[in-house]
């Protein structure tokens, strides 16, 4: 069967309101809640994506049983200790780095050697980043290099730890939050700011969990094994989809959208942020707060004089998914746009920064690059003309979805290759395109 798609027209203009699919970081960590609380736990709105069906078949092997009913997800935990991890198991997360170390996090307490796999792009990722602080709780850990495969085995005398997470990611502060719950006596973080759904779910539980959030800094203390019960959770919809809809309607012609249902959370605003001071004028409607989650309709509208920006670095770990995407609309837009230290692009599901480089310019667009800091020169007229083939991107969910915005809003003609790799996070993508009249083959 034909794992690609063509593009040969621009899309038309469109007025809609439209869903998008449940938001990823928050699926899995509700996913690995349930999977460690006391009862049944429902959660609507689940994404299911490749990377949420891993999580689910991965605690089922731990012996955690899950069915869907309706429109919501089952998932009966036994409490901290609830894991059957007496046999060496195999678990494979597939493409998902969250489940991957986030599930690292709560095996700290493992009986028996289990082992992480993934599949190729994952498998050339970090895991040092979050192997190194699981180690000084005492979990006994085995890797190749940085890489996957790794083998945890858990300690019975886990001792909390003091750790700083510099790099802004939520994986790494999630999977150490993770394992503090397993282990006695208090785990103190300081960690660069980024998304906080794993604390924001945990205060909901009543965890003994405290954060003071300074201003590029939270220091997070968790006490550990206190058990939580099971809980009823409404996924709602995700910024990090949303926005390939964001910048669809900002670079066509006459179009609005209203996408409902956003989890509009602070530490997920940067592709927000980043749009309106290049001039879009994105709004919000029927903000409300859901067990202290942000959520939020969003209404776009097409916008002709957008302009560059100078980004400012302390957006980068708030946009981190949405970098691709952004590119797009700095390559459409007047004047230069510089963006900083974005390194951790390249640790992505593909190396993004190189990726998006070589993206634009394919495209015609000029680029330039020292170190990890990018300056793209906008042309407002780009139109394009040309036949455009888009592979080798390490199946990246998001280079993939990128790649059909920029074909229905530059023009050319476009094969993208991979299709299926939308799997991961966003299954729906392509019929939501064809919802508003995109021509897509
Ligand atoms: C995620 C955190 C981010 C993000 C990823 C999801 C999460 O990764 O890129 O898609 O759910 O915690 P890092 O923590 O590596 O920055």
């Amino acid at each position: 069967m034909k794992n690609h798609v063509k593009i040969e027209d621009k899309i038309k203009n469109f007025k809609d309101d439209i869903y998008v699919s449940g938001d990823k970081s928050i699926s899995i960590r509700c996913v690995l809640l349930a999977s460690q609380a006391i009862g049944i736990s429902r959660i609507y709105n689940l994404l299911e994506s490749e990377d949420v069906i891993n999580s689910l078949i991965s605690i089922k092997k731990l012996g955690i049983n899950y069915k869907k009913i309706k429109n919501y997800y089952e998932i009966e935990g036994f409490g901290l200790e609830g894991y059957n991890t007496k046999k060496k198991i195999t678990l494979n997360a597939g493409n998902s780095g969250t489940f991957a170390r986030l599930i690292l996090g709560l095996l700290v307490n493992s009986y028996n050697k289990i082992k992480i796999i993934g599949d190729k792009s994952l498998s050339s990722r970090d895991f040092k980043r979050i192997t190194e602080p699981l180690k000084k709780f005492g979990a006994i850990i085995q890797s190749n290099k940085s890489n996957l495969p790794v083998i945890i085995r858990g300690s019975e005398y886990l001792r909390p730890i003091n750790y700083i997470e510099k790099l802004g990611s939520a994986q790494c502060k999630s999977a150490v939050i993770f394992a503090a719950l397993k282990t006695p006596g208090i785990t103190k973080i300081k960690a660069k700011k980024s998304r906080n759904h794993t604390e924001l779910l945990l205060k909901n539980l009543k965890v003994p969990i405290k954060v003071i959030s300074k201003k590029n800094f939270d220091f997070i203390q968790i006490e550990g094994q206190h058990n939580f019960k099971s809980f009823d959770y409404k996924v709602p919809g995700d910024i990090s989809s949303c926005s390939f809809f964001l910048v669809l309607t900002l670079l066509s012609r006459n179009s609005q959208l209203t996408i409902k249902n956003i989890n509009v959370n602070k530490s997920r605003m940067g592709i927000i942020k980043i749009l309106n001071k290049m001039n879009a004028n994105i709004t919000f409607k029927n903000k409300t707060n859901y067990k202290g989650e942000l959520i939020s309709d969003i209404v776009v509208k097409s916008k002709q004089n957008l302009k560059g920006i100078n980004c400012p670095e302390n957006l980068n770990s708030s946009a981190i998914d949405e970098f691709l995407i952004i590119f797009l609309v700095a390559a459409k837009a007047k004047g230069i746009s510089v963006f900083r230290n974005l390194g951790e692009l390249n640790k992505k599901e593909s190396p993004r920064l190189n990726i998006s480089i070589e993206f634009l310019k394919k495209i015609g667009v000029k680029v330039t690059r020292k170190k990890d800091d990018i300056k793209i020169f906008g042309n407002p007229n780009l139109k394009l003309d040309k036949h455009y083939v888009i592979k080798n991107f390490k199946k990246d969910h998001r280079v993939f979805m990128m790649s059909c915005i920029a074909a229905l809003t530059l023009g050319g003609n476009w094969k993208i290759n991979d299709k299926s790799c939308i799997n991961s996070s966003f299954p729906n993508f392509l019929k939501i395109l064809k919802k508003l009249g995109a021509k897509i083959n």
